[in-house]
């Protein structure tokens, strides 16, 4: 199995991808949720991390908070698609237990410390907790044996901006610190995700599996779709963060290419752009594996296997 520490802002999207992990016990052991600031407030992230640990049957993964704001900014949320809560649509049981006292910075630094080259840090929300881990202990650069996150927008502009994506926009200094820290890392951008559609009909298999994780990733779907169905007029929306566990369950889903990614810190109109060197125009060493394309088809179908695993 790989070991994976979860970085999250649930966020409908990033609760299927957190589902789509726990369906998948022969590959993947979670051995713990960081909540980030992000789609929504701190306390309403953990609270949600806790709720999906328990409709999941899986009160025995550790939630820890993380970092209140970003490093430097103000927080930018995104209640706007996701709900006052950040995970509206169904009625989610009551969490049974609480998160843990120890701070998710250190989450990350004793753990990677405890599993040297083991640790595959899967990121679906701003980089924040991961880079202040980094600032706080760097020989974990070394440590680390990948980064897969969904982050950044090159050829499919922003989508919080027009020329950034949310989870780089909210915390463009965390996301440079990662980027630039030399571990390898997979970037799932809006370029991939934005082809990854829940259609009707995908939905409709959901819901129709029966189980309540089943059933409540339906629920949260059509709830926060509802925002990008109008804003692209297309027949579903993207679906973001499941590309993160699709990618490490089958990469030859997906295509891409290893590239220099760097964030734009300073622009006026364009602060936490990601700017993908795809025609390798600069010297700028290659840091990331750039993701552009995947078969939704193989990737809905990955998913509805994942749920069905699941109660
Ligand atoms: C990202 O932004 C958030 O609102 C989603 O949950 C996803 O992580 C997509 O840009």
């Amino acid at each position: 199995t790989r070991k994976l520490i979860i970085l999250t802002d649930p966020g409908q999207d990033q609760a299927a991808a957190i589902l789509m992990i726990l369906g998948q016990r022969q590959t993947f052991d979670v051995l713990g949720l960081v909540a980030t600031a992000g789609n929504i407030s701190l306390d309403h992230t953990i609270a949600n991390c806790l709720k999906l640990m328990e409709l999941a049957g899986r009160p025995d993964i550790p939630v820890f908070a993380g970092c209140l704001h970003p490093i430097i900014r103000p927080l930018v949320m995104a209640e706007h698609v996701h709900g006052p809560t950040g995970l509206d649509g169904p009625d989610l049981p009551r969490p049974s237990i609480g998160p843990q006292e120890k701070h998710g910075v250190d989450f990350i630094i004793d753990t990677v410390r405890a599993h040297p080259g083991e640790i595959t840090i899967c990121s679906l929300s701003p980089v924040t907790n991961l880079a202040m881990a980094l600032r706080k202990a760097p020989d974990i650069a070394g440590k680390i044996h990948e980064v897969v996150a969904m982050l950044g927008a090159y050829f499919e502009v922003g989508n919080i901006t027009p020329t950034a994506e949310f989870n780089c926009y909210v915390d463009p200094e965390a996301a440079d610190i990662v980027l630039n820290a030399g571990i390898k890392t997979t970037l799932l951008p809006l370029d991939v995700t934005h082809k990854m559609r829940s259609t009707p009909a995908r939905l409709g298999a959901m819901r129709a599996l029966g189980n309540r994780c089943g059933v409540a990733t339906a629920e949260m779907l059509e709830f926060s779709e509802t925002f990008d169905l109008k804003k692209y007029g297309w027949d579903g929306a993207p679906l973001h963060g499941p590309c993160v566990p699709a990618f490490m369950l089958a990469p030859e889903m997906f295509s891409g290419r290893q590239i220099n990614v760097s964030v734009e810190l300073n622009g006026t109109l364009t602060s936490g752009m990601t700017v993908a060197d795809w025609w390798q125009i600069t010297d700028r060493p290659r840091n990331v594996f750039y993701v552009t394309d995947g078969d939704p088809v193989a990737y809905y179908d990955l998913l509805l296997k994942s749920l069905e695993n699941l109660p």
